[in-house]
Parts: C-alpha cells; structure tokens; sequence
C-alpha cells in the first residue's frame, strides 16, 4: 500500500491561510464533508445529536484509507491533496490545507474508522481531545466514518459560545444544503437526534437537488441562469423578477464548487434585478461560477470561504449579465422540475382564488379601533377601546406611501406605517399569547408543504410557542409538514410561504439586535412584522388613521420589536422656528 498523505514542507506551511476552522458543529461537518467528496464519495450519511454537540458522525463511501494513511491524516498538515504552492492553481479538492482533522481532534473526542478498497481489514483511530488513544485494526466497509463527541468538551469557554441546539442543528442543515446543492449527483442525508432532516439521494440536476431540499414551490419561482463572459461561466437558478419578494432570499454563491461569501458576487446580483427592473430585492439564488483555477486564490481564508479573483470585475460583470439575461428570459425559461404528487406552498393561491378555500375576511385585533389588513384594506372592527384618554391624533395624509403624516394639535408627527402598525400588533399579540385566546384559522383541507431543512428544525424546535401562536403544524415524514392551522393574523396570505417566511426570518435575526429577548417573544415579532402592513403601500385614510391610533395606544409605543423607531416628533418650537415665527406674538 503506497503511502499518499505526507506532510507539508514548513515553507509552504508557512504559505497557507493559517487560522482556526473549528468554529461550531457546523463547521466540522463542512470540514469532513468535503473530505468525503474530495475522496469521491457517491453517498454520504451526517448524523448529529444535541446540535452537534455531544454527537458528529459522518460516514461516506469514498476511496478510504489505509493504515498509514489514516494515522497520518490526523497529523497537522498532513495531506494527499498538495504537493507545492503551484498545485493551487490547479487544484480540484477541497481539501489542501491538511489541517481539518488535526483541528477536530485537538477539540473533540474523534474515533476515525477507515478502510481502502481490497484491503483485508480497517483502520480504527482514537484521539480524545488532541492526545491520541490508539490506533488498531478495525473492520470498516470501503470508505470513512468520523465520529467527533463532546466539541469543545475540554474548552468550556469556546463551548460557551455555541448556541441552542437548534440553532447548531439550522447551521448544521445549512453547511449540510450547502455542500449537497454543489454535488447533486452525490447523495446526502442528515438525521439531527435519529429525526431526518435531509433526504436526497443522487439526483440529475440542480433542478431536482433543489426540489429535494426545499420542495416545488420554491423551484416553481425560479429561473434557469447559463451565460457568462471573458472565461467565466455562470450557472444556476435564480428567483423570476415577476415573484413578488417573499422576505429576504439567500443568496448561495459557489466560485469553482465552493460555497462562498463575496459581497461583490453578492452586489452584482442586485443589481441585475435592479437593473432588469425587479427593484431593490433579495432574491433567492443558487449561482454557480466557474473560472480557471488559476485565476482563483483559494489561500485566503483558513475555512475557504472567501476567494479572490484575478480579476474581480470580469467575475462581477459575467455575474450580473447572466443573471440579467435569466430574468429577461422570463417566463421562458422556467426551472426543470421534478414531478411530484405533493400539494406545494404555490399551489395554495390558486385554489383560493376559486374561493374554495376560506373567504377573505380581513383579520383584526381589540386595539378599539379600525384595523387594516396587510394589504391595506381596511376592516370594521368592534372590539373595546383603548383603557387609557387618549390624545386625538390626526393623521393628515400618507407621504411616499411609507410614512404617514399625522398632527396631536400641538406637534407635528411623522409614524413609519410598518413599524408602527409591528409595534401595536406585536403587543396585541403577547397580550392574546398571555390570555391564551390567540386565534387561529383551520384551514378547509389541511395542507402538506415541504420546508427547507434549517425551517424544520427551527419549527420543531419552537413548536410549542409556534402552537401558541396559532399554528397548528406538525412533522410529515422527511422533508413534508403538514400545517392545518395558520395564526388568523395572516389570513389572505398563502400559507406556506408565511410560515417559511416567518421561520426563516426568525431564524435570520436571531443573531440579531433585538428589543426583545426570549424565543417567544421573537417569534410574535416576526408575525407581527409579517403580518403588518409594509413600507411602499397605499393605504386608505381608515387604514393610516387605526395605524397612527393603534400605536399610540401601545404600551411602549416609541420603538417596533426589532428596535427600529415607530415615529419621529417635529416639536412645534422647531416648526415655529423654521419660519422664523420666533416670539409669541407671530405663532
Ligand atoms: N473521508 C475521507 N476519505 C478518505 N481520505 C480522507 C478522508 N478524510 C481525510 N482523508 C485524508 O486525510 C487527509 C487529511 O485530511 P484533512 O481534512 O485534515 O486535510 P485536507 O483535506 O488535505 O486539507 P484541509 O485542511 O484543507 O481540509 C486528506 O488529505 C486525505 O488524504
Ligand atoms: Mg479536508
């Protein structure tokens, strides 16, 4: 057996972004996935307990290791993937740094068992915490399971820094979506506590791959991007400009096979929806581009996730064109998709539309006065007043369909329609949470939809506060959810998509500022942001008038959920003052 991992000459050591790649569960699982595909694995299982925490084992069928292989793989900068600083430029691995398994070892409780192709018997290496146990024999089918225990068990001050459990997990689906969107024809599942989280078996395409994780509502807005310029090729789907934003998409942005961050790749997608005249959105995206190696560095970020280009602004332009020309193409180009039996998020829309699903009613809450509707209707709504006198306060007019112009006699004042309408239904909200009596709609036939990984664990993680709050959803077998009751508060809205809008807005901010602390009290700020009226909406003057009360009327009425300001007061001194109506005489 001839031995291919060696260890790298310190000079070119000292050539290689040196820095820490074990950040949390998630990351050690990108680490030894791409181990796994880098030895050409067709299938590939991740299991994880407690978030990753306690538990990390990865098993691939790729082409293993032998005896000495493997007991040099856990040494640092031991690798089979470089041999000089030259080969970087063209490189096809993932893996070059022979850093990844030693930096595991050194924080975890790692047992590595491996066995090569023909060879009689396995490999079995123990390292608890960077001291080795053994080394011996072991039986193991072709291929490489790692199993990393107890992360950060000997540093408490670095466990410390991870987070819930299903927050490790939501990172662990997305390292896990990540790696399986470059490699479709590879398969992958994730169990998270003996519960699947992904399930998705080699497939054709892109197309499929997506289907897979993230059902067919979201492909069916997606469109096919392939184009490119100056030697860079530009590939994937990206959602269509006529779809209206469902919240912030996610942009994944692969250079060369990997996942990467780049705020220019990022910036060229904006402005291609911009420029093709989609507005200022967030899409989603899953963009592939792909250039020769050498004009590449991959050397720039310990965990690989940031390149540079040789020529940033030929990759920029060849994005932007691409994805310009995808939503050009339009309605022409539609995604491929796979077949399926399921009732999609999508679909929801249609059937209401023939009204065989429940009847527009707008939705309303006791806040004494006349409640709009998310889309800006008003609706009539009994209910008791407000306990405290309260000042009148006129609203004279909507400014720039986002502001909204009002007068308490005295000052003049400026409300900001979204957070203000936020602010007083998210106390509306926690009131109800309190009293128990939050509504909720059943819906006529219960619906099955399928959400993304990270969603479900977030959903199964709150599903006590998610029931609360009206949802009445429950898992359906791999990557399905069936959901037969939505809060009231967002009626009208398709189902599916508020529910992944709101989990993943959740999950989102959580790394966030918030004006508020507790998961429950997060989660009624993103329905009460989801279900309040938006920025850039026309609203009746019932409808600007409940607002400007409904604010007024809460408890801490000066900030919305998130932190943002609900209003700014022109004092009348000043006002007074920019006419030069100094002096009581002229007021
Ligand atoms: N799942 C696996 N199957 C087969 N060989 C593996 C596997 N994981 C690791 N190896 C071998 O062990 C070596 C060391 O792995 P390690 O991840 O530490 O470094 P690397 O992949 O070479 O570089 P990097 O630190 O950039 O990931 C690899 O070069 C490879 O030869
Ligand atoms: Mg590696």
């Amino acid at each position: 057996m001839t031995t291919r991992v060696h260890r790298l000459p310190d000079d070119l050591v000292n050539k290689i972004a040196a820095g820490e790649v074990v950040e949390r569960p998630a990351s050690v699982v990108k680490e030894l996935l791409e181990n796994a595909l880098d030895a050409g694995a067709r299938r590939i299982e991740i299991e994880i307990e407690h978030g990753g925490k306690s538990l990390i084992r990865v098993r691939d069928d790729g082409a293993g290791m032998g005896a000495d292989d493997a007991r040099l793989a856990i040494e640092r900068h031991a690798t089979s993937k470089l041999r000089q600083l030259e080969d970087l430029e063209s490189l096809v691995t993932h893996g070059f740094r022979g850093e990844a398994l030693p930096s595991i070892a050194s924080v975890s409780h790692l047992v590595l068992r491996t066995s090569e192709e023909g060879a009689s018997e396995g490999t079995e290496i123990e390292v608890r915490h960077g001291v080795l146990v053994h080394a011996r024999a072991a039986g193991h089918p072709r291929g490489t399971t790692v199993e990393a225990r107890d992360l950060f068990g000997a540093t408490p001050a670095r466990r410390k820094f991870l987070r819930a459990d299903s927050t490790e997990a939501s990172h662990v689906a997305e390292a896990v979506t990540l790696a399986s969107l470059s490699r479709h024809d590879v398969g992958f599942t994730l169990s998270s506590g003996g519960r699947r989280m992904v399930d998705a078996p080699p497939t054709s395409g892109l197309g499929p791959r997506v289907f897979q994780l993230f059902g067919a509502a979201l492909l069916d807005d997606l469109v096919a991007v392939e184009g490119g310029e100056g030697g860079v090729r530009v590939t994937g789907l990206v959602t269509r400009a006529d779809r209206p934003a469902a919240g912030r998409g996610t942009l994944r942005i692969y250079v060369n096979g990997r996942a990467v961050r780049d705020r220019g790749l990022a910036r060229a997608v904006t402005e291609a929806y911009r420029l093709a005249g989609a507005g200022d959105r967030r899409p989603e995206a899953f963009l592939f581009v792909d250039l020769p190696p050498s004009l590449v560095d991959v050397n720039v970020h310990p965990a690989k996730v940031e390149v540079r280009f040789a020529d940033a602004r030929a990759a920029w332009l060849a994005v932007e064109r691409a994805v310009r020309g995808a939503l050009s193409a339009g309605a022409r180009n539609a995604a491929p998709r796979a077949e399926t039996g399921r009732i999609e998020a999508g679909r929801y829309a249609e059937r209401q539309a023939d009204g065989s699903a429940v009847a527009a009613e707008p939705w309303r809450l006791d806040f004494g006065t006349t409640e709009p509707a998310a889309d800006g209707t008003a609706g009539a709504a009994p209910g008791s007043g407000p306990e405290r006198p309260e000042r009148l306060i006129l609203v004279l007019g909507q400014h720039r369909n986002t502001y909204l112009v009002a007068s308490d006699g005295d000052e003049l004042l400026l409300v900001d329609q979204h957070t203000a309408h936020e602010r007083a239904r998210y106390e509306a909200i926690l009131q109800r949470l309190q009293g128990r009596t939050v509504e909720s709609q059943r819906l006529l036939a219960p619906l099955v939809i399928t959400l993304p990984p990270a969603l479900r664990a977030a959903l199964e993680d709150q599903a006590e506060v998610l029931a609360a709050l009206g949802f009445d959803a429950e898992p359906f077998g791999g990557d399905a959810v069936r959901l037969a009751s939505v809060p009231t508060l967002l009626h009208g809205r398709d189902p599916a998509t508020a529910v992944a809008a709101l989990l993943s807005d959740y999950l989102d901010r959580e790394a966030a500022d918030w004006a508020v602390s507790t998961a429950r009290e997060r989660l009624a700020a993103t329905l009460a942001c989801h279900s309040s009226v938006k920025a850039g909406h026309p609203l009746p003057r019932e409808a600007q008038q409940a607002i400007v009360s409904g604010v007024f009327a809460a408890r801490h009425p000066t900030l919305c959920p998130h932190g943002r300001p609900t209003f700014v007061r022109l004092p009348r001194e000043e006002v007074t003052r920019w006419f030069g109506r100094v002096g009581w005489r002229r007021q």
